[in-house]
């Protein structure tokens, strides 16, 4: 018996970089007020949920990513009552809220680790020291075009410390109760605050062992089952959303419950992101053939009935290619990436629509599919208006620049003489072009086919809960799969090539087009699309 589907199962996301929203107060950053303001702009678009990008005090050396107090918000974005009345106004508009819990590391600014270098009681033990750099040489390096080495020397202590990421984000000591102990305060405090729960970060670091390469180690998941009890106890409408770039069957584990037995509730994350079919979309796209998804749809393990997927295009970091083999990864930086600027570390640092040539069905087409292949849409602030980049800027700065509201000057992002970041102001992807008012007063812009994505998805729970079963056809473009849920059946198109696509399709209600389909032939276009119910 599957239970009664919770919010998050049937949740459109959106994923909102506050620096990048609208700046309030004239200081060229965007703040929590501003995001305020902002707000009816999601609620019209159909969100249900917000995803908050770190907005605690920082040294912003991987832009908020790095903490310095964990009780507070950055001086530039506002207060921790700014924050709460986000989140009410948010709950307002009936949309919940998440924001990131950043569990793995701290910033080498943080006043633990500050003690932690002077060896001061009780953070002595709060970090991941060693004499020596030679210890867990399994474990890979993420940030590779930055960091040779995940041990720095530092010299007030005379130790190496640990780090996953930049060297400027010390990895804390997850085996120490005390650490233990600390994140579940965290997470009380801004649950105080009434938040709907967490996008845990880089979960599958937080725990070393020699001989292994320090991934999704079970004690890790051991600390992550009690996160989970404790979060179940004191706040069980709440979610933890999982962040773990890993193959779909080392995800799986992130869920709980019971590997074999889909119908025991999992008791670990809620959510997890579904990382490596991201990649697969583009593939299948450029290649016009449907064969990349559907290996690793086949792949992906079955979860909990109280679980959900997590879907996206982009985000604000590069386009991992971590999850493909290595001539995949080569292939994909010479199609989407042929400029050296566009790669870092192991991905692509551009935005949707100019990695996808800025073409309109190609753009309708992916998005189709992000809310048509099972888990929960996660739309990236700006994509909803095909929002470019700017590849001149440093690390994944190029994908984070100013949200592009109309075509006054600095998009109607700021009033100040300088910004964060340079507003885009290209001819094609620049804001006199490219912006909210403008989409808004078009019915045929990009923005309101996908305000009618998200209300036909929400119409139709199958898209949300429903079983996925795909289709064979002799044309390998063509990517069929049907969604079944309670009796009810979508049938969704993809035609990933550049040619027409016939397909025999039943009698049925084209939910875009609100149209009946007799039983017959359909053809798809180019790049075309259909979402049919039975
Ligand atoms: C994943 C985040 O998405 C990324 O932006 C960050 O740099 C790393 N975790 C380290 O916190």
């Amino acid at each position: 018996m599957s239970p009664v589907p919770t919010w998050y199962q049937t949740a459109v996301f959106y994923e909102l970089y506050v620096r990048a929203f609208q700046d309030s107060n004239g200081d060229g950053n965007g703040d929590l007020r501003g995001a305020i303001q902002r707000l009816d702009h999601l609620a019209d678009l159909g969100v249900t949920c917000l995803w908050l990008l770190p907005t605690f005090p920082s040294p912003l050396v991987d832009d908020g990513y790095d903490i310095a107090d964990y009780f507070g918000v950055h001086a530039d974005y506002g207060t921790v009552e700014d924050f709460r009345a986000l989140v009410e106004a948010a709950h307002a508009r009936g949309m919940r809220v998440i924001a990131d819990l950043v569990m793995n590391h701290t910033s080498d600014q943080h006043p633990w680790f500050q003690a932690s270098r002077r060896r001061e009681a009780p953070y002595d033990d709060y970090y991941v020291w060693s004499d020596t750099d030679q210890k867990y040489e399994d474990a890979r390096i993420i940030f590779l075009d930055t960091e040779p080495s995940n041990w720095t020397w530092d010299k007030v202590r005379g130790q190496y410390f640990w780090h996953r990421f930049y060297r400027q984000q010390p990895d804390l000591n997850f085996d120490n109760p005390a650490v233990q102990q600390a994140m579940f305060d965290i997470a009380r405090f801004w649950m105080g605050l009434g938040l709907d729960g967490f996008r845990a970060d880089a979960v599958p670091y937080l725990i070393e062992r020699e001989g292994t390469n320090c991934e999704n180690l079970p004690e890790t998941h051991a600390y992550l089952k009690q996160l989970r009890a404790f979060m179940d106890a004191e706040y069980p409408e709440a979610i933890l959303l999982c962040e773990a770039n890993q193959w779909p069957e080392d995800v799986r584990p992130y869920f709980g419950g019971d590997p074999d037995d889909p119908t025991v509730l999992g008791d670990e994350f809620h959510m997890g992101f579904h990382f490596p079919v991201m990649p697969r979309l583009y593939m299948a796209l450029k290649r016009g053939d449907r064969t990349p998804v559907v290996e690793i749809m086949g792949r992906t393990p079955s979860i909990p009935v109280n679980c959900q997927w997590c879907m996206f295009l982009r985000n604000h970091d590069e386009l991992t290619l971590e999850m493909v083999t290595e001539e995949e990864r080569h292939w994909m930086w010479r199609e989407y990436a042929p400029e050296a600027r566009m790669r870092l570390n192991l991905g692509i640092r551009r935005r949707l629509a100019p990695l996808l040539d800025n073409d309109r069905r190609k753009i309708e087409l992916l998005n189709s599919l992000l809310f048509t292949l099972p888990g929960s849409p996660i739309i990236y602030y700006g994509d909803e208006i095909g929002m470019g980049d700017d590849i001149w800027l440093h690390d994944r700065n190029g994908v984070r620049t100013p949200m592009q509201w109309d075509g006054s000057a600095n998009a109607g992002f700021s009033d100040a003489d300088s910004l964060y970041a340079p507003v885009i102001s290209d001819e094609v992807f620049g804001y006199q072009r490219v912006n909210v008012v403008a989409q808004k007063a078009d019915p045929a812009s990009l923005y309101h086919t996908l305000r009618r994505f998200i209300a036909a998805y929400k119409s139709q729970p199958a898209l949300a809960l429903g079983d996925l079963r795909f289709l064979d056809h002799p044309d390998p473009a063509l990517l069929a799969f049907e969604r079944s849920y309670e009796g009810k059946t979508v049938l969704c198109l993809h035609n990933l090539g550049e040619h027409d696509v016939r397909v025999a399709v039943p009698d049925g209600q084209d939910m875009l087009a609100d149209a009946p389909v007799s039983a017959g032939e359909v053809s798809l276009p180019a790049y075309g699309y259909r979402w049919l119910i039975q």
